[in-house]
């Protein structure tokens, strides 16, 4: 007889992983928004000097890493949780907040973790398709939004398309939304975005003690491989109930060395950003002159859509496209898992990778 498995068991989604991981090492892996560097010098000096006391369990409180995180962005220590990874703080939101007759509201399409939150909670996901930019349409999410609501999620800027909405926008969607109702403003990608100050969403959290912004170490700090996140809350209630339903030692003690050590060059941080940019530009301009026609990307990825309008033949286009790549050792991923057939989502690497995958794209097109 099989082993009986618990229902939300049959309701969950299946992570769309990337491919790659365990096949030949790829040429050039450009599909999981990872950054193209190795982490800093003085943060891998850091990791070697945390080695030796891996005999001692983790601090399970997160200390250090709090109080720099509250150095840097004058949040109370009290405010901040700290996850393995930032989906580590997402899901124990899911379980904190939402249950059988509750809703979570959030875009689509989006970052392929949120339908988890209610597949595991037994919520009513209330998904509202994105405008006609690709971006988050908040009057039409603000719109679903009724007591039974717990969760509201924005995603900015928005993984997969790229795009970013002004804070101003955020702001007023905030304002609107009651109190009752977690928002979760998810900004994993905020560093690349040059239409705000990465920092101004945190004076929100002074009015708002219903917000919370969910940050990684992930992605512009390159430290994806150890597992570490952040969420800066308006009010401490979060924090508390997501270490409540968390096992006590979830962010190991390397992660919590790394983390620190990587906060304190926020200067490498910005010269990062700057090379990334610079390769958005130069991708982008090339994408346009395949034809293409590349989303606003605010964002370490570009997204587009490689025109095919026949619906029939979307999913066929994208796998044509990506097995073209493949076959090239270019490895991106493909729109139809992440919510849209016949779309990519590209990680912009370095200058070598960029011009290895452009090339790729215009022998597979
Ligand atoms: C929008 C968004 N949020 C959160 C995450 C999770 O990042 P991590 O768990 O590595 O912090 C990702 C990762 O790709 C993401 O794209």
């Amino acid at each position: 007889m099989a082993i009986e498995f618990s229902e939300r068991i049959a309701r969950i989604p299946v992570y769309p992983a990337a491919g790659g991981y365990a096949e030949r090492a790829p040429r050039v892996k450009l599909a999981s928004n990872e950054s193209p560097w190795p982490p800093l010098p003085a943060v891998i000096d850091a990791i070697h000097a945390a080695l030796p006391s891996l005999n001692r369990y983790p601090d399970p409180t997160n200390s250090l890493l709090r109080e720099r995180l509250t150095e840097r962005y004058g949040v109370p220590v009290s405010r901040i949780a700290i996850g393995n990874g930032s989906c580590d703080i997402l899901l124990a939101a899911g379980e904190a907040l939402l249950e059988p007759g509750a809703e979570l509201v959030y875009a689509w399409p989006s970052f392929s973790v949120y339908p988890h939150l209610s597949a595991a909670s037994g919520a009513r996901a209330v998904t509202v398709p994105l405008d006609a930019d690709a971006r988050h349409d908040l009057p039409a999410m603000l719109r679903e939004i009724t007591a039974a609501t717990r969760i509201a999620i924005v995603c900015n800027p928005n993984n997969p398309t790229s795009t970013a909405l002004p804070l101003p926008d955020i702001a007023d969607f905030i304002a609107q939304v009651p109190d009752h109702v977690c928002v979760i403003v998810d900004e994993a990608y905020c560093e690349f975005n040059l239409i705000e100050d990465p920092d101004s969403s945190i004076e929100l959290l002074e009015h708002h003690p219903n917000l919370v912004l969910l940050r990684t170490f992930s992605k512009v700090y390159g430290l994806c491989g150890l597992r570490v996140g952040f969420a800066l809350c308006g009010s401490d209630a979060l924090p508390r109930a997501v270490d409540q339903v968390r096992q006590p030692f979830f962010c190991n003690a390397v992660a919590q060395t790394a983390a620190v050590e990587a906060l304190a060059h926020q200067d490498a941080v910005t010269e990062r950003v700057t090379r990334t940019v610079a390769e958005r530009i130069s991708v982008d301009e090339r994408l346009r002159a395949l034809g293409l026609e590349p989303a606003d990307s605010q964002a370490n990825f570009c997204w587009f859509s490689l025109g095919e309008s026949d619906p029939e033949l979307t999913g066929a286009k994208e796998a044509e496209v990506m097995r073209g790549l493949a076959e090239r050792g270019v490895l991106v991923r493909g729109g139809g898992a992440l919510g849209q057939k016949g779309a990519l989502r590209v990680t912009y690497g370095t200058p070598e990778e960029n011009a290895i995958f452009l090339d790729a794209l215009a022998e597979s097109l």
